[in-house]
């Protein structure tokens, strides 16, 4: 198969088996870029099934950017409590009172904007950018360096294969429903293409998996040796 069907192959595939997650809006509505811009700061060191009761309570507590701006530190830091890292929380509360007094509320709609928000590092940024604004950005955590490790059998150890990685998601990504593009790689390693026994027998792009034509799919992404 060409390659330039991986982007429509694996959206048919999110249209049908997306995981319902509070922070993603529901077909043909906007997704909120606070509810975004939250979720990807929880989901940086915590997993999807222990942030989603936590995003709901937080949530309901402080509805908006305006909201979250108006608490005290005092009241975020004990609502972070047991998220751990706590220095996402400060940066939050930074980030948060930069959009509510310097940008009137509104979050920027572009990744340069985003970026320049404190505490929002270069995968927040691209994530937002992508999910919140549909701006065509390269999205790459842990799941999708390891979808594309595997799909171009890129055998380089981590890190330095960092850039071979970023350079062929880039030449994956579409220049439509970018948002949605990234959450289903994200999905498809969090449920399909996992670090070990991935089930490549249901992935959608097994045909133009490299990895999986070797037969060695679970070997990558290489680490360095410590
Ligand atoms: N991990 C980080 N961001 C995510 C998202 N938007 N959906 C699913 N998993 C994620």
């Amino acid at each position: 198969a060409k390659r330039s069907s991986v982007p429509a192959k694996l959206l048919h595939w999110y249209d049908a088996n997306a995981r319902i997650l509070p922070w993603r809006a529901r077909p043909c509505e906007a997704a909120d870029p606070y509810r975004v811009w939250l979720s990807e700061v929880m989901l940086q060191q915590t997993t999807v099934a222990a942030v989603t009761p936590r995003f709901r309570e937080w949530t309901a507590r402080w509805p908006t950017i305006d909201a979250l701006a108006a608490a005290t530190d005092a009241e975020i830091m004990a609502a972070w409590a047991g998220l751990g890292y706590y220095a996402r929380a400060r940066n939050l509360v930074k980030a948060a009172r930069a959009v509510a007094h310097d940008h009137g509320g509104r979050f920027p709609a572009t990744e340069a904007g985003l970026r320049a928000l404190p505490g929002l590092g270069a995968y927040t940024a691209a994530a937002v950018a992508a999910i919140a604004f549909g701006e065509r950005a390269v999205v790459v955590d842990a799941n999708v360096e390891r979808v594309v490790a595997r799909l171009f059998a890129i055998d380089t150890p981590l890190p330095a294969a960092r850039p071979a990685i970023r350079a062929a998601a880039d030449t994956i990504t579409p220049d439509v429903r970018a948002g949605d593009f990234a959450q289903a790689m994200m999905d498809l390693g969090a449920t399909i293409c996992t670090p070990r026994r991935p089930r490549c027998l249901l992935c959608p792009l097994r045909e133009d998996c490299r990895a999986f034509a070797a037969g060695d799919p679970e070997r990558l992404p290489v680490k360095a040796a410590k």
